[in-house]
């Protein structure tokens, strides 16, 4: 038996964020992020629709990038005091998914934070509290996702929360949120979703209700990503919509290792200045995984059906894999998005030299190579890595040198 799950209502289009009005309660407590809401006027309009639905409102503010634990138990708190029965969050994945592991909390006090982390162990919400959340940016999709990503800093790692309860129940996607992104916050969260649809695709828990949502959102990032980073609007407001596809196709479908290895590789080499961002560590990967995946029958003939449905030609399979990675490393070109670590800059810009030196890189190879295997999104992905094929697909990964085992 299978389960596919997402919100009860999902809002979208320009100016859809006044949906808020229609809510029925009695308190919300907004969920924000550091400062992009409330300075581009979001959060006071989310707000005076919420007051004029007739609710009491508060607003928890402050919710960093790579939210961490201790914030999501401060957010907590201050909903046990507050009382909600909605929670609003709006902004990027980060203030969403923080606000998601503060609803646990929140419904189950006792909760610890390894708790929440058993995969598919959550117990049931919605005692206290709905869930309602409104995306700024357009990539994670975690308005319709079951996955809350937190991080220990104690220990430097991410941890992902998985589990339908935190499915949202009402989503809003409006594009109007999403206008102020700057270009290069576009282009990351933009191939995030482009890799989240790819890897939704050839995953094996791929099904007939996840495959059309996969396949759309492809064709829609490859038509608008581009010119969104470029600055036209209206592919803006689309790729808004392309991202949120390609959320309901992985939080039913689940992902596979290009995730896996960006997120054991992101803060790895934060002592030497700079993360390596989620959605470029990404497309940096996404090539090398689908030379890699493709020597699984079922991965190539999937690789070459998204190559048709881009229609990019190819007379087989194997020519279709190849032109379908030649597709994705000129979409890296246009957004300013590195092919290797090698390359990638403090800045996330390509350059001669980027910031992981080689040694470093070396040394750290085997463990995180190791780690990639383990994390949660390595079982779902079509081939499975031996560590020693790991190791060298992440030099592939450094040197931008050819997959060929
Ligand atoms: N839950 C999921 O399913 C899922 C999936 C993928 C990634 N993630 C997680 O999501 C987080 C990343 O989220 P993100 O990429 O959306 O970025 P983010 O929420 O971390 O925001 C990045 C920066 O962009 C700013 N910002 C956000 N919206 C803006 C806007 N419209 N205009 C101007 N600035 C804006 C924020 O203030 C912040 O400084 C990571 O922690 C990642 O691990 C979650
Ligand atoms: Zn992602």
């Amino acid at each position: 038996m299978a389960r596919f799950t997402l919100p009860r209502d999902l809002y979208h289009g320009k100016g859809s964020l006044e949906a808020l009005k229609g809510l029925k309660g009695k308190k919300a407590m907004i969920c924000v992020g550091g400062s992009a809401m409330r300075k581009f006027g979001f959060l006071d309009k989310a707000k005076a629709y919420l007051e004029e639905a007739g609710m009491e409102v508060e607003i928890f503010e402050g919710i960093e990038p790579d939210p961490s634990v201790e914030t999501v138990m401060k957010g907590a708190d201050a909903m046990l005091k507050f009382e909600p029965d909605w929670i609003v969050a709006m902004g990027g994945g980060s203030p969403i998914d923080a606000a998601k592991a503060m609803w646990i909390k929140y419904e189950y006090p006792e909760t610890t934070f390894e708790d929440m982390c058993k995969v598919f162990g959550i117990p049931e919400l919605r005692k206290k509290a709905h869930f309602y959340a409104i995306p700024s940016t357009s990539g994670t999709a975690t308005e319709v996702t079951a996955f809350s990503i937190i991080t220990d800093y104690s220990k430097g790692i991410k941890y992902p929360i998985a589990d339908f309860e935190i499915t949202p129940d009402v989503a809003i996607v409006d594009p109007e949120l999403a206008e102020t992104m700057p270009k290069k916050l576009v282009a990351h969260t933009g191939m995030d979703a482009m890799t989240h649809a790819v890897e939704a695709y050839v995953s094996t828990l791929n099904c007939d209700y996840t495959d059309p949502l996969a396949l759309h959102a492809i064709k829609m990032i490859q038509n608008d990503l581009v010119d969104s980073y470029n600055g036209d609007m209206e592919k803006r407001a689309s790729m808004h919509n392309a991202q949120c596809l390609a959320g309901m196709a992985f939080t039913n479908a689940l992902l596979g290792i290009v995730h896996s290895m960006a997120h054991k590789t992101g803060a790895a080499f934060e002592s030497y200045g700079a993360h390596i961002i989620h959605g470029a560590a990404n497309a940096m990967y996404l090539p090398k995984v689908i030379a890699f995946n493709a020597k699984d029958a079922t991965a190539k003939k999937r690789y070459g059906q998204i190559a048709d449905f881009m229609g990019l030609g190819g007379a087989n399979d194997d020519e279709k894999v190849a032109l379908l990675i030649k597709y994705l490393r000129k979409m890296n070109d246009e957004l300013n998005i590195p092919h290797c670590i090698k390359n990638y800059g403090a800045d996330s810009y390509p350059t001669e030299q980027g910031f992981v030196p080689e040694e470093v890189f070396l040394e750290k190879l085997p463990e995180i190579a190791a780690n990639a295997i383990l994390d949660a999104c390595t079982g779902s992905n079509p081939r499975q890595p031996s560590q020693e094929e790991m190791e060298k697909l992440f030099k592939c990964c450094y040197y931008d040198t050819e997959v060929d085992f």
